[in-house]
């Protein structure tokens, strides 16, 4: 028996379908939706096979924020009764782009940000009305501190950790878990090719610590664990001296 359906958002990210397969281990529906129809097809037909369960696809573009409450509502009334969501949608874009191109940036705000706030805030109040369930947000380290390599990317991440943090502190009395996943850097498409990469985290490892986030009492999870004592050190060296780093 189903212990209640999870949305998986960005389910054609390595660290995402990982997420999925520990979800259905653990006896969840499963809804994935992305973009990529495809991908999405063979990724639902392989956990239906792993997990026994069902398995549903369905299309999502973060990219059409106007559409996205009347996109939640169907799905939301299409499944349930709901355990929760996970919002794992990213995009770092091209810095050197976006500082000659600065409207370029307005894609990154969205797809790490501004989607994610309206389609996290319309489930959450849903989630909140049901009087149960769970929030996983796939944030990033690269939020806890603006950087001169990433700060599009990085800027649009911390406004959806600050998005969570307000809206744990909302939904905590209705009895629904809002958890932020900080990872460091993971081995994704995301990363392909990039130099200087360090404690790189396996997206199989991760995934399943996404996945098991949504059910331990905590509010903020770094993954690999040693990010957060790194981020603390980061967060803590002054601006003057921080600011002429090149990292
Ligand atoms: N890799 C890292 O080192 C790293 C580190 C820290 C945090 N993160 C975060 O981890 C999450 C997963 O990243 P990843 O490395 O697995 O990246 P990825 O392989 O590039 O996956 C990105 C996901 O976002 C979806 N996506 C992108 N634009 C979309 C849009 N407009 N509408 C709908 N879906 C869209 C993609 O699906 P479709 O293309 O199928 O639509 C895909 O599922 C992201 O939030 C990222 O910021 C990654």
């Amino acid at each position: 028996m189903s212990g209640g359906s999870v949305l998986i958002v960005g389910a054609t990210s390595p660290m995402a379908r990982y997420a999925a397969e520990e979800f259905g281990r653990r006896g969840h529906d499963l809804v994935l939706a992305a973009r990529d129809t495809e991908e999405l097809s063979r990724l639902a037909s392989d956990l239906r096979i792993r997990t026994g369960l069902s398995v549903r696809t369905v299309m999502f573009n973060a990219d059409d924020e106007q559409g996205i409450p009347g996109w939640v509502n169907e799905v939301w009334e299409s499944a349930g009764p709901w355990a929760g969501m996970v919002y794992a949608i990213g995009d770092m874009g091209d810095q050197l782009q976006m500082e000659n191109e600065p409207t370029l940036g307005l894609t990154v705000f969205r797809r790490n940000y501004t989607s994610a706030a309206i389609l996290m805030g319309s489930f959450g109040m849903r989630l909140a009305a049901q009087g149960s369930g769970f929030i996983v947000g796939v944030g990033s380290v690269a939020g806890d501190r603006g950087r001169r390599k990433n700060y599009f990317y990085g800027s649009a991440k911390a406004g959806f950790h600050a998005f969570m943090q307000g809206l744990r502190s909302r939904l905590v009395d209705s009895g629904v878990h809002v958890v932020t996943i900080k990872p460091g850097f993971v081995d994704t498409a995301m990363t392909f090719g990039m130099n200087g990469l360090f404690l790189v985290g396996d997206p199989r490892e991760v995934g399943r610590r996404i996945a098991k986030a949504a059910f331990r009492p905590r509010d903020v999870v770094y993954i690999p664990g040693p990010w957060r004592w790194i981020m603390l050190i980061i967060r803590n060296i002054p601006e003057r001296i921080f600011k002429k780093m090149s990292i």
